[in-house]
């Protein structure tokens, strides 16, 4: 994981009280992975291991592995052999039935092709990789919030948005150049209610407000929660991000 002080941060209570829903929204790709009893499965981008362990209960046999060491020991709790390791260099060779992901492929900006060429190095012949991430246009009302009072602050957010949100045609071409064949793939919006959006900018967007003076940083943050308040705030308070969901399943020949 990047060092610097804009790095994504993760901290396991602060996601489990602001985030829960990433894993609780999880049942769908769990469903098309379709895990059996004793297949062994890499759980790629576990975090606090809220999903490896529903693998787990489904007679798999898990390996977390993740590149936060909070979330990989909230993982440990749970009894999940969760692992600290970087996505992008994978470590394994022919070990899994399948590679599986929720919510984590997006955070794995700087090297996509190295993430999908490790997981195919992870898998047998004949493995699949079945995962769920932000696709093209995840989050864009936030994106633009963001941009804009990081803007009226003299910063310019092209290279730092901290989240690769691919489109099918590209992240399908990688797929099939990495060795995979495609058997699906889909932009999903999904509208996501959020605990609050305070929580949400917390957990998610340190990234981005961390390239302001600390003492800036509240007034940015609620600056671009009056911007978004229109467009994401119903009229009795709740919160709803903009979500798209980019799902596939693919395997190895
Ligand atoms: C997610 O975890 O799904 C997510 C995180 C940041 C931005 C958008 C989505």
């Amino acid at each position: 994981m990047a060092t610097s002080r804009a790095a994504q941060q993760w901290n396991a209570a602060q996601y489990a009280r602001n985030a829960r829903f990433v894993s609780t929204l999880g049942q769908p790709v769990l469903d098309l992975l379709n895990p059996r009893p004793g297949e062994r499965i890499l759980d790629l981008g576990c975090g606090d291991g809220a999903l490896t362990e529903k693998l787990a209960a489904a007679g798999a046999v898990v390996v977390g592995v993740d590149g936060a060491a909070d979330m990989v020991a909230a993982a440990q709790r749970r009894g999940i052999d969760a692992r600290l390791m970087d996505g992008a260099a994978l470590s394994f060779t022919q070990e899994f039935d399948a590679v599986f992901s929720n919510a984590a492929l997006h955070w794995m900006k700087a090297d996509p092709d190295a993430v999908i060429a490790g997981v195919a190095r992870a898998l047998k012949p004949g493995g699949r990789f079945v995962a769920e991430m932000g696709g093209h246009g995840c989050v864009a009302a936030i994106v633009v919030a963001l941009t804009a009072v990081l803007k009226r602050r003299g910063i310019n957010t092209a290279t730092i948005i901290p989240w690769y949100f691919p489109t099918v045609d590209d992240y399908r071409g990688r797929l099939e150049r990495g060795g995979f064949t495609v058997d699906y793939i889909e932009l999903i919006p999904r509208p996501t209610p959020l605990p609050t959006i305070e929580g949400w900018i917390a957990t998610f967007a340190g990234p981005l407000l961390n390239h302001l003076p600390e003492g800036e940083r509240a007034q940015a943050r609620d600056e671009a929660i009056e911007l978004l308040r229109p467009v994401l705030c119903d009229d009795r308070g709740r919160w709803t991000a903009d979500y798209i969901r980019l799902r596939f399943a693919a395997r190895l020949p």
